[in-house]
């Protein structure tokens, strides 16, 4: 049994365009319909002290979307980034990104880097949004790093380790992730942090995100605290540790 809260909670918000099919509207309303359960979410993590929350606004895959769909969400995203902005930062929240930002327009880079800098020495709460993110775009552009660095010192090549590997990561700096949680009843990682949930505790539910609420976020929190992370170990050896 594993009593802790998880330091780090990542989760993919899926089922908005369901949410909206379901009630016969157009999907942007299912996309609109996210921004509630986000905004709380965020709430509720930093009132059970969760210290790092990712959560998943768009993938690498998600470009192949119609462009109309893409352009309502983008906009979403930065009229809720510029509203959500000051009020999360009163609250202590440092704002992260990660993705491929050169695939963002202007404005969203520009309000991006704003929120980053703003919130940069907030402790209470790391909050990362994964914006154009893909996880094996990630784990190769950490190794494109690592071979440009190589090429320039070539003492830094047969060092390579797990921990350097990490701190190239676009997560660097950040604790690998404790609970996955995903929303809309599909039970598949749609290359979301590959490398860094190689541990986690993985939680499926069939609510569509839109409809996600407090007692859904304790139902994951009760499910994990269930587990047993014996991370490749025997129970006997945990206990033992316990004692
Ligand atoms: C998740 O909801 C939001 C994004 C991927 C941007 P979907 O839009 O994937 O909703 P479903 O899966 O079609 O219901
Ligand atoms: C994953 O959801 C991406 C986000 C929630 C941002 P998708 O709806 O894009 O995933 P697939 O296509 O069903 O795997
Ligand atoms: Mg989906």
């Amino acid at each position: 049994m594993n009593r802790a809260v998880p330091s780090h909670i990542a989760i993919i918000m899926d089922g908005n365009g369901r949410w909206a099919k379901q009630r016969s509207l157009p999907r942007k309303s299912g996309h609109k319909a996210g921004i509630n359960p986000t905004r709380d979410v965020i709430k509720f993590c930093m009132k059970r002290k969760i210290k790092t929350l990712t959560l998943f606004i768009f993938s690498t895959e998600n470009w192949s979307r119609p462009m109309d769909e893409i352009n309502w969400i983008m906009e979403l995203f930065l009229s809720t980034l510029k509203s959500e902005i000051d009020e999360l930062h009163k609250q202590g929240v440092r704002l992260r990104f990660i993705g491929d930002m050169s695939s963002l327009n202007e404005q969203i880079k520009m309000s991006i880097s704003n929120a980053e800098k703003l919130t940069v020495n907030n402790n209470n709460m790391n909050l990362v949004l994964a914006i154009s993110y893909g996880g094996r775009q990630d784990i190769l552009s950490a190794s494109k790093k690592i071979i440009k660095k190589s090429k320039s010192d070539d003492t830094f090549f047969p060092e390579i380790s797990e921990d350097i590997f990490e701190s190239e990561l676009m997560t660097t700096l950040l604790p690998n992730v404790d609970l996955l949680i995903r929303t809309g009843g599909e039970k598949r990682v749609s290359n979301f942090l590959l490398w860094q949930i190689a541990y986690a505790e993985i939680y499926f539910t069939d609510i569509l995100w839109p409809s996600f609420t407090e007692k859904d976020l304790d139902e994951a929190l009760i499910f994990y605290s269930n587990r047993e992370r014996r991370f490749g170990k025997i129970s006997k050896q945990l206990e033992e540790r316990d004692c």
